[in-house]
């Protein structure tokens, strides 16, 4: 079982390129299903994530082609069948993002029921509610969801999220697209990558409206075109290179970053006593000018501060002088990393959603797993800074959603290293 080992490391220095975002190429890809020409997707990042995609538009159908080095060409002229194959499905909760236009472009959509994870229960009543304010028959079963569209086709609606799911906010505004009338969304989700997708949407032809406020309005048209498009950069990536600069008290250079889509992570790193400055290359983030303390964090829907950075902040919060305390609200079970955090010395309590740092931990290497994808990336985060070597397995979540993650690491001069036994 491939592991990676992490030793202590000097403050990590240099020049490291965001990636184009998975949270936001895995909709535009499904989304690329509505059009009836070529659709270009630029800087898609190489991940396994985008694999499973591919193959399930591929079961679908459809043709996906790479044209070059994160070049993606997607062809849906044709769709030769309504249901997405289940081996594919089961692999990723994101295979759900095509049931939407799957609906919208062939009237049935019948999708494997994604699989919980480790973070929570991942439930999809959000978006069976959306398709049936839209008019769609619903069959929510044990394992699979079917929704179809009635005769004449969807039919705009009013619907209210009682939470606003970055998953049920795609699945909805792409089933809306090709509907007759307006749509209005309300409670919307208002992530940076709901405003990527209705950008890609607009430019095949779509008229979506308020993407990244509460309210998106939709209005129906009849068909839609292929285009080009360009994948915003990876935010949570960004935010996963900030704190590797803070916790190992390095300077870096982040190139190929969207300010405005991490602010709540610049401000909370500020507060810690980081340096952040923007220059004419990109965001340099400076963490050896003093020494850091502790802050309090809650994670809440965009624009409050993300929950995918809510461990790799943890693991730095433990290095950090003073007690800090972090609040997950968006998942009701995020807090796996933190009994692997404490196998190296963190000493963190919980208490319900709430987790308490003490601060001030040296760390100790330790055997570590990956409990989810951002955990991972909190253990190789505390693995720089502890004694020692820190051995992590379950890497393959890692691997899910970060492109060429150990190059990174390694050409700012982390000691980390991917072992194969
Ligand atoms: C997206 O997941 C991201 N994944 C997640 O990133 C991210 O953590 C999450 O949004 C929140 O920002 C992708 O975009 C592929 P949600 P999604 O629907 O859409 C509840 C990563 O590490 N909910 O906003 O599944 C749900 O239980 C991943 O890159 C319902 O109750 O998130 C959860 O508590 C992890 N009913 C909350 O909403 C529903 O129908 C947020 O879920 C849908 C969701």
């Amino acid at each position: 079982m491939a592991k990676f080992l992490v030793q202590k490391s000097d403050p990590l220095c240099g020049t490291v390129d965001i990636s184009g975002a998975k949270n936001a190429v895995l909709p535009l890809m499904a989304a690329a299903m509505l059009a009836d020409g070529e659709c270009i997707i630029n800087d898609v990042p190489a991940l396994r994530d985008v694999d499973v995609m591919k193959g399930i538009l591929e079961s679908l159908g459809v043709k996906t082609e790479e044209m070059g080095p994160s070049v993606l060409k997607i062809q849906a002229e044709e769709i030769s069948t309504n249901e997405a194959d289940y081996n594919l499905v089961k692999r990723m909760r994101a295979s759900f993002l095509v049931m939407g236009p799957l609906l919208a472009r062939t009237g049935r959509a019948k999708v494997h029921m994604p699989g919980g994870c480790s973070i929570g229960s991942r439930p999809i009543d959000l978006h069976l509610k959306g398709f049936r304010a839209l008019g769609a028959e619903v069959i929510s079963a044990d394992t699979y969801a079917e929704a179809i569209a009635p005769e004449g086709g969807l039919v705009g609606a009013e619907i209210y999220l009682d939470f606003p799911s970055v998953g049920a906010t795609e699945n909805i505004i792409t089933a809306a697209v090709l509907a007759k009338g307006s749509t209005v969304l309300e409670n919307a989700a208002q992530e940076p990558e709901i405003v990527d997708l209705a950008n890609f949407l607009n430019k095949m032809g779509a008229r979506v409206r308020g993407a990244g406020t509460d309210t998106i309005k939709i209005e129906g048209v009849e068909r839609l075109h292929g285009c080009e498009h360009t994948v915003i950069p990876d935010r949570i990536e960004a935010g996963t290179f900030m704190l590797a600069a803070a916790i190992t008290r390095g300077n870096i250079l982040i190139r190929n970053v969207l300010p405005d889509h991490i602010k709540p992570i610049t401000a909370k790193l500020r507060e810690c006593g980081v340096v952040i400055q923007m220059e004419d290359e990109g965001m340099r983030v400076i963490g050896d000018q003093k020494e850091l303390v502790s802050t309090d964090i809650k994670t809440m829907p965009y624009p409050g501060f993300p929950t995918d950075i809510q461990s790799p902040f943890m693991a730095f919060l433990t290095t950090v002088q003073g007690p800090s305390t972090v609040i997950e609200t968006v998942f009701e079970n995020r807090f796996m990393h933190v009994a692997e955090l404490n196998r190296m010395g963190a000493n963190i309590t919980t208490d319900g959603n709430k987790a308490m740092i003490p601060g001030g931990s040296t760390l100790e290497g330790a055997q570590v797993i990956a409990t989810d994808l951002r955990a991972g990336a909190a253990m190789v985060l505390a693995g720089l800074y502890a004694e020692g070597t820190t051995e992590i397995s379950e890497i393959y979540h890692i691997e899910r959603g970060y492109e060429r993650f150990v190059e990174k690491f390694r050409a700012l001069g982390a000691n980390i290293m991917k072992v194969n036994n």
